[in-house]
């Protein structure tokens, strides 16, 4: 029988430390040899979504070719682990049905702890107005209600987060 896939999907603020953490899940389950795609908000915007932008219907429609990427590759046996903000809690709900395995993973950093890292820079430039509707500044983000995890980056340690997203997969069945 061929393997049930899933996706993983990593949603919080720029700078919670989704990307770092879908690459940690994602070398340890190749370690094991397991079939693992990673669809990442930043690669997928210069590619899949290049021209799209930060209104709410440019993040939804981003977010829906994501989920529909991911809900081919989890049919496929695929671990598909997706990394994008997706502020909009009815959006995920959606690309949830869609996928149907899906596991929400919120990143929860506080904001001024994404904002103190700020490891592109878009903090500043979003709170000297050079960039407008910057998530968490002036546009909005909607936490998960019941997600299946939750990582808060800022308290514990990456490998930490990482098992905690590894054991939600043995748990559901998907290892
Ligand atoms: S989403 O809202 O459509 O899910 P996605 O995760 O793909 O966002 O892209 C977010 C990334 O785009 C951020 O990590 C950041 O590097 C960049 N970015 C540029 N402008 C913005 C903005 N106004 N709001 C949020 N992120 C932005």
């Amino acid at each position: 029988m061929s393997r049930r896939g899933v996706t993983v999907w990593f949603t919080g603020l720029s700078g919670a430390g989704k990307t770092t953490l879908s690459q940690g899940v994602a070398q340890q389950l190749r370690a094991w040899g397991l079939p693992v795609e990673v669809l990442d908000g930043d690669v997928v915007r210069q590619y899949l979504s290049k021209g799209l932008g930060y209104s709410k219907v440019d993040r939804d429609e981003n977010v829906r070719r994501i989920g529909f990427v991911a809900k081919l590759l989890t049919r496929q046996g695929v671990i598909v682990l997706v990394s994008a903000i997706s502020p909009y809690r009815q959006t995920r709900q959606e690309v949830r049905q869609q996928i149907g395995n899906f596991i929400e993973v919120f990143v929860d950093a506080p904001l001024a702890v994404c904002e103190s890292r700020d490891v592109k820079g878009l903090y500043r430039k979003a709170r000297a107005g050079l960039i407008q509707n910057f998530t968490g500044i002036d546009d909005p983000y909607e936490p998960p209600e019941n997600p299946e995890v939750i990582c808060k980056t800022a308290e514990q340690s990456i490998a930490e987060s990482v098992q905690q997203v590894m054991q939600c997969l043995q748990d559901k069945g998907y290892l």
